[in-house]
């Protein structure tokens, strides 16, 4: 065992990274030490060190190491990325307030150094896992920072993301009993629970609505989300549909709202009017002629094909939830509407979880869209958003916050990209978690401040993560490929350090354990499978 702790020297310095020359057995460095109660392997990817030198001890973490033929000597050489410095009492600041000069002395960092700044947040009680290389060592987050700054949890399918999510919420529930959670679960994963039916969350935390039930209603659709879902814009005769649609909303909105003291409607106010009659309104315009029917108006026939989509929309019962509502027949049913969404209705609870999987595939963009919207007004418009901080939990996110140039998208990305970029203000963050981080829309990903990579194979996907996260991360994301299921490389804001950590198990987990076709395949003793049921599912759209 050494108390010698120097194992080199620094031999370059640039902004983002520093060379360093190791010392070799000849001054009495091995590759291997014994420091501490442990071995170690003298400038390994991925660990940390602290260079000294007058001033602050600085932390730095290894993004590679070679050796260097040199007429007829070698040298092994490092290159790290400087984290932050220490203080004369202990304290971890990130930033470096004096950089070191070549001839600093680089040294091993010892277990309860490191343990110190990973225990920086721990009076919050916020951990989600514990070091790779030392399990008993915690690793507290920032909770400010993840919830306040956006947070994004990227990693292959099966790498871990839900479980992950399912422990994160978890210690928040435990730690912050007054969260205010909403959550987008497009395969309702969250509410069913283990094997043994024990809910995820507990159920007196939480509250499951499914989109159908719970209602986004048309007329809360902003006027250019209404065209989006009404008018095809490549149409020949799109300019005047969306101008006299323009005018028949309004008129329809202040006539259905005359009784109740809104103030002044416009366009996009957030109030009822009756589909039924946008739709007779149409028609009747279309039909009518002049000339006791002998001329046509400049507007009829213009409308076909608008009055067909529509009325194909209207007729399918799974678009009820959004064009045929049965509670939300009135603007005097928002603030319950409201209430439902952010857990302070009849079911009180900290996560809202909003079951996506009973609305169709196609119409989850818009859907998605009119959530984050709620979400943002609801704090945009409230006097005392300070103190009633959301977090919008969006699970397979690329499937609606897309970067594709699709319009159906277009409603969904805005809404997103609007929290990404001024929510901070109004206390609105947004978790995102996705398998594809390339099909997120970047205005969204670029505005996260912490990023959770898990296992990544794919060296495009790879090669884009590198691309958004710090420099000083490098040499942790060089392992992105052999990471294990539930492990996770913490980088950013909330994270005290970049981290390279295994991920606490959620208890219990989400329903997504991934199924077995070795034991399923392989069983005898199964029951048959009901093939009635699944037909009676598919046919009545539910699970
Ligand atoms: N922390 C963990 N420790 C051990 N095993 C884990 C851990 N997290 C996840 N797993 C295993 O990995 C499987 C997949 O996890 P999970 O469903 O969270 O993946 P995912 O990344 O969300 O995948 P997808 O993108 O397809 O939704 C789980 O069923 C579980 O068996
Ligand atoms: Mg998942």
């Amino acid at each position: 065992m050494t108390d010698n702790t120097l194992v080199g020297y620094i031999t370059e310095v640039n902004g983002a990274e520093f060379l360093v020359e190791l010392l070799t057995e000849k001054d009495g460095v091995n590759s291997v030490i014994s420091f501490g109660d442990r071995q170690v392997h003298v400038g390994q990817v991925g660990s940390y060190m602290l260079v000294k030198q007058a001033g602050p001890d600085i932390l730095v973490l290894v993004e590679s190491m070679w050796v260097q033929a040199n007429a007829g000597s070698s040298r092994r050489m490092l290159r790290v990325n400087p984290l932050g410095s220490f203080n004369e009492d202990g304290g971890f600041h990130r930033g470096i307030p004096h950089y070191p000069v070549t001839g600093a002395e680089l040294h091993l960092v010892a277990d309860a150094q490191l343990k110190a700044v990973f225990a920086n947040f721990e009076a919050a009680n916020f951990s989600i896992g514990s070091l790779s290389s030392f399990p008993d060592i915690n690793v507290y987050m920032d909770p400010s920072a993840f919830f306040g700054r956006h947070a994004a949890i990227l990693g292959q399918s099966g790498s871990g993301k839900s479980w992950m999510v399912a422990s994160i919420m978890q210690s928040t529930l435990k730690s912050m009993p007054n969260a205010h959670i909403i959550m987008l679960d497009p395969h309702n994963e969250y509410s069913q629970g283990d094997s043994s039916g024990k809910p995820v969350f507990p159920l007196d935390n939480v509250h499951h609505i499914s989109a159908a039930d719970m209602e986004v209603p048309y007329w809360l659709l902003p006027f250019r989300d209404l065209v989006d879902l009404l008018i095809d814009t490549n149409e020949e005769h799109a300019s005047l549909q969306i101008a006299f649609l323009r005018s028949t909303v309004m008129e329809l909105k202040t006539k259905a709202n005359k009784d109740i003291d809104i103030g002044h409607i416009h366009i996009d106010t957030p109030v009822y009017f009756s589909m039924a009659e946008l739709f007779e309104h149409f028609k009747l315009v279309n039909e009518r002629t002049s000339n006791f029917g002998k001329a046509s108006t400049p507007l009829t026939g213009k409308f076909d094909s608008l009055l067909i989509k529509l009325e194909s929309r209207m007729n399918d019962t799974r678009y009820d939830f959004l064009l045929a509502p049965k509670k939300r027949t009135s603007s005097l049913s928002l603030p319950d509407l409201l209430r439902d969404f952010v857990g302070m209705g009849e079911n009180r609870a900290a996560i809202t979880v909003i079951d996506l999987s009973s609305v169709p595939f196609d119409v989850q963009p818009t859907v998605s869209a009119q959530i984050a919207r709620m979400a943002f007004e609801f704090n945009f418009w409230n006097p005392r958003c300070r103190e009633f901080p959301l977090l919008l939990v969006c699970e397979e996110a690329h499937n609606y916050i897309s970067s594709s140039e699709d319009s159906r998208y277009n409603a969904a990305r805005l809404s997103f990209e609007r929290i990404a970029k001024t929510g901070r203000k109004y206390g609105v963050g947004l978790c995102l978690i996705s398998q594809r981080p390339h099909d997120l829309s970047e205005t969204v990903l670029s505005q996260c401040s912490s990023f959770f990579c898990m296992r990544i194979t794919n060296p495009v996907d790879q090669d884009y993560i590198q691309s958004l996260v710090p420099e000083a991360a490098k040499g942790l994301l060089s392992s992105l490929s052999s990471l294990s299921q539930g492990e996770v490389i913490a980088i950013g804001e909330a994270s005290p350090l970049p981290v390279r950590m295994q991920v606490n198990l959620p208890q219990p987990p989400p329903n997504a354990q991934t199924i077995d076709f070795y034991k399923m395949w392989a069983a005898t003793d199964l029951e048959e499978v009901d093939v009635d049921t699944i037909v009676q599912h598919w046919w009545q759209n539910r699970h």
